[in-house]
């Protein structure tokens, strides 16, 4: 008998989806969730036939020097900016990702970051847990927050998820604008009722603004001190894209200085590490980059990263035809080697 493949999977991940890939292969599953180093990780991948990593895995060159085995690498996310696809196509080793399912439930986050800032929901929930509703002199004008219906949303990067927040907007009576590369063909914009503007523009109309954007070296630093001081003193700002895309120093000491009312950040420059002008201010909601992190979602996802190592290793219903593959020319080169 010949020995199952070796799959390492460096992230704790749902049981019933680890006996899937158990069926297959010999599964080495990590029980704790934590950043690896670029030695440990190249280690871990030496040895392995594939790898179900997390965004924090940062797959390149020099990860892959060396290694003869590796052919399948599934990202748990959407987004693969901690991948170079690159280098995994000139090693002959298949990424994937998890596009499409993670769509409306990062939508539904970025309204829960919007609204939460806007109405300071975790500051008022820390100073009640604190026990200071009790016995204070709460006044009438305490707590005021920034309406949310009736205003103009922006949306810095229209693709699926930017547009699936942008519907949403119609329930709160407002107006949409939005930057992009690319305008939508009408029939989108119509259904997401936005209307494309320069990125000046979004910056001063917006009175919320959701940012949606990959990250790219070109969107490093997209909303810089330069951009927030073109927003309004009264705007909220939600990132869910990527750390990186915000200068977190520039936008803590907006926050800090009153030059922006509120932000909700779901990702971090640097993270797990959080900028820490940030943690120190109340109207700021700071969550651990989980805005796919429903029950549902995130099956899905893990499922579909299992999927793509089960089909491109040539088991199961799907064999050879991996769902989302990033690279899938590396597949031809397999199939040519092998002729
Ligand atoms: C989450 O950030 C993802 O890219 O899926």
């Amino acid at each position: 008998m010949t020995a199952k493949p070796k799959v390492w999977v460096a992230r704790p991940l749902f049981p019933d989806v680890l006996a899937r890939l158990t069926e297959y292969f010999d599964v080495q599953a990590e029980a704790v969730e934590r950043p690896r180093s670029p030695s440990e990780l190249k280690e871990r991948l030496a040895g392995v036939d594939a790898a179900i990593v997390g965004l924090t895995d940062k797959v390149d060159a020099a990860t892959l020097a060396g290694n003869q085995r590796l052919r399948v690498v599934a990202n748990l996310g959407v987004g693969f900016n901690n991948l170079d696809v690159d280098a995994l196509t000139r090693a002959g080793v298949l990424a994937s990702n998890t596009p499409e399912v993670l769509n409306e439930s990062v939508a539904d986050y970025a309204w829960a970051l919007m609204l939460a800032a806007a109405r300071r929901v975790g500051a008022a929930e820390r100073w009640l847990r604190a026990g200071q509703w009790a016995g204070s002199q709460m006044r009438f004008d305490d707590w005021l927050g920034v309406d949310v219906h009736g205003r103009t949303l922006g949306i810095l990067g229209m693709g699926r998820i930017g547009q699936a927040i942008a519907r949403r907007a119609a329930g709160f009576d407002m107006k949409v604008v939005y930057h992009n590369r690319s305008r939508l063909a009408e029939p989108l914009e119509r259904a997401c009722g936005a209307t494309l503007v320069s990125k000046p523009e979004l910056l001063r109309l917006a009175d919320h603004l959701v940012l949606v954007l990959p990250y790219t070296a070109a969107n490093r630093h997209a909303i810089g001190a330069p951009e927030l001081a073109q927003m309004k003193p009264s705007a909220v700002l939600v990132n869910i894209a990527r750390g990186g895309i915000v200068d977190d120093a520039a936008l803590a000491a907006a926050l800090r200085e009153g030059r922006l009312a509120a932000a909700g950040l779901d990702v971090f420059e640097g993270e797990p590490a959080v900028h820490p002008g940030l943690l120190a201010l109340d109207n700021v909601v700071l969550s651990p980059h989980i805005a796919s992190a429903s029950e549902d979602t995130r099956r899905d996802m893990a499922n579909i990263a299992a999927d793509n190592v089960i089909a491109a290793l040539g088991f199961g219903e799907a064999a050879g035809k991996p769902p989302t593959p990033l690279n899938p020319a590396v597949m031809d080169a397999w199939a040519a080697r092998k002729a």
